[in-house]
């Protein structure tokens, strides 16, 4: 009685084993069945679902981080999260934004728009890593060595202990880095690695997360960082490398600036550090330098007394800058005024220019509105509010704001403003900068906030604001 309910429960998992996945190829949700269209809310792809190839599903692969020790019960508190092995690298922007270094076995995917220098950072890895003495793997789908040579002499690096491989067949790459055992393996980029057991060619979502599936298994097998180059598009889609966000350790995104030849890498995703960090560098002659102090190199172009510019402290990561707020407003020829805004968040600026006109007297209705982030770097933390404002009330009264004066804080819909977090690291920056003056939420008063030669004036209000770093009855009484 029991044994023909035993052989089909093992056909049944057999089946289990063997059942194709099916995935959307624009966020790589997974499904066990095929149902037309991504059922993922938040994804609403017009694409079909795709199947993958039977064994791939992505759980697969997290077995492979099962150490030896891991193995048996291990109670939380007798970990040391100190033992964390991490390989520190002799840049300090790269350092913050990995969560202190690599760690052995993860896989760290590069994204960024073609030509942004990712090439570049990773051969300055590579190099860093060969200052150390240790061998790294390069594998390179896109270029040729003598490209790769090339770029090495720009950089002065005569390339010691860096093996370039030209192939494209994951699988062949993989026996060459199981033959090698490097130190660091590097892709560039996923999208030119493919498998033979899957039909489709190079680049498409299922080859992307194929090839992703091998390298992570290796990567956690062998105890080696994999750092992965993945293209996204202008438009920021990032069809393929999005299919890797889920199953990689590190998600970094390199990313140019509006203007000039600053460049920023942000992680969105660490499992070995906090993200939102952010490292500065600045592309040169001789490849990616790093920029220490992007406050001060921010600030460094800066005239005193231009109407429409306002200064204020942001917090990128664990990180303060002191950004340069500019913003210009003509009176309208369109019977829809123009908003345009660079660096900061279009619905934010149409916010704020309501909250202004409604709140604080501000007749911006008429107006064309520019704004612009000095340095084309583009800021989330929603404490630009504030300077915003005072930057199109300086436009508007066509008066400069004091040279010497920051001002920062979240306005909302009533034109109040809100308290700010770590208010006083942006006060320290500020003044670090020579900042004398700064206006800042009321809300934030009870800190402890003194810092020495710095002015710090209290406000509630956009209207109180506005009055206060114009400094005479340019708006109306509260
Ligand atoms: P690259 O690393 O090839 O970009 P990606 O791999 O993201 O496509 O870098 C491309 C650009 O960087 C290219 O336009 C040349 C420039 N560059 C420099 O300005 N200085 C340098 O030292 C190097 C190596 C490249
Ligand atoms: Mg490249």
């Amino acid at each position: 009685m029991t044994r023909p309910s035993t052989s089909r429960s093992r056909t049944s998992r057999a089946a289990e084993r063997d059942r194709a996945v099916f995935y959307c190829q624009d966020c790589g949700h997974e499904s066990s069945r095929w149902n037309g269209f991504c059922p993922s809310p938040a994804c609403g792809s017009q694409r079909p679902l795709v199947e993958a190839p039977s064994g791939s599903r992505a759980g697969a692969v997290y077995t492979g981080w099962r150490s030896a020790e891991a193995e048996s019960l291990q109670e939380l508190s007798t970990l040391d999260a100190s033992n964390q092995p991490r390989i520190t690298l002799p840049c300090e922007e790269l350092n913050r934004v990995l969560g202190g270094g690599i760690v052995p076995g993860s896989v760290v995917l590069l994204a960024g728009e073609p030509g942004i220098g990712k090439s570049t950072l990773m051969l300055q890895i590579a190099q860093h890593m060969s200052a150390r003495g240790e061998k790294v793997l390069y594998l390179s789908g896109e270029e040729s060595p003598q490209q790769i040579k090339l770029r090495a002499q720009r950089l002065d690096f005569p390339g010691d202990q860096v093996f370039l491989l030209s192939e494209s067949d994951v699988d062949l790459a993989v026996q060459h880095m199981e033959a090698m055992q490097p130190a660091l393996a590097i892709v560039d980029s996923i999208q030119t690695l493919y498998s033979r057991d899957i039909p489709s060619g190079p680049g498409s979502v299922v080859q992307i997360r194929e090839a992703g599936l091998r390298l992570m298994r290796w990567a956690k097998a062998r105890h080696v960082p994999v750092l992965v180059a993945g293209h996204v598009t202008k438009d920021g889609n990032a069809a393929g490398p999005r299919v890797l966000e889920h199953m990689v350790d590190v998600v970094t995104y390199l990313e140019a600036q509006e203007s000039g030849t600053l460049r920023t890498l942000h992680s969105v995703k660490n499992r070995f550090g906090s993200t939102n960090e952010v490292g500065v560098f600045e592309m040169t002659a001789q490849g990616l330098a790093e920029v220490p102090d992007p406050s001060h190199s921010l600030l460094a172009q800066r005239y005193d007394g231009v109407v429409g510019a306002a200064l204020t402290p942001v917090m990128e990561g664990s990180r303060p800058l002191l950004i340069e707020i500019q913003a210009l407003t003509s009176p309208s020829q369109l019977p829809v005024p123009r908003r345009v805004a660079n660096g900061v968040d279009h619905n934010r600026l149409l916010m704020l220019s309501a909250v202004a006109s409604r709140r604080a007297s501000l007749e911006l209705s008429g107006q064309d509105i520019i704004i612009n982030v000095a340095g084309g770097l583009r800021i989330n933390d929603p404490t630009v509010d504030l300077a915003l404002i005072l930057a199109m009330a300086s436009s508007y009264h066509n008066r400069p704001l004091d040279p010497t004066m920051v001002a920062f804080g979240e306005v909302g819909l009533g034109g109040e403003l809100r308290s700010v977090t770590q208010a006083q690291r942006r006060v320290l920056e500020a003044r670090r900068l020579g900042m004398e003056r700064c206006i800042l939420p009321e809300t934030t008063r009870e800190e402890d906030l003194g810092v020495a030669g710095m002015r710090l004036q209290f406000v509630r209000t956009v209207r109180q604001a506005i009055r206060t770093a114009l400094g005479d009855s340019r708006t109306e009484a509260d």
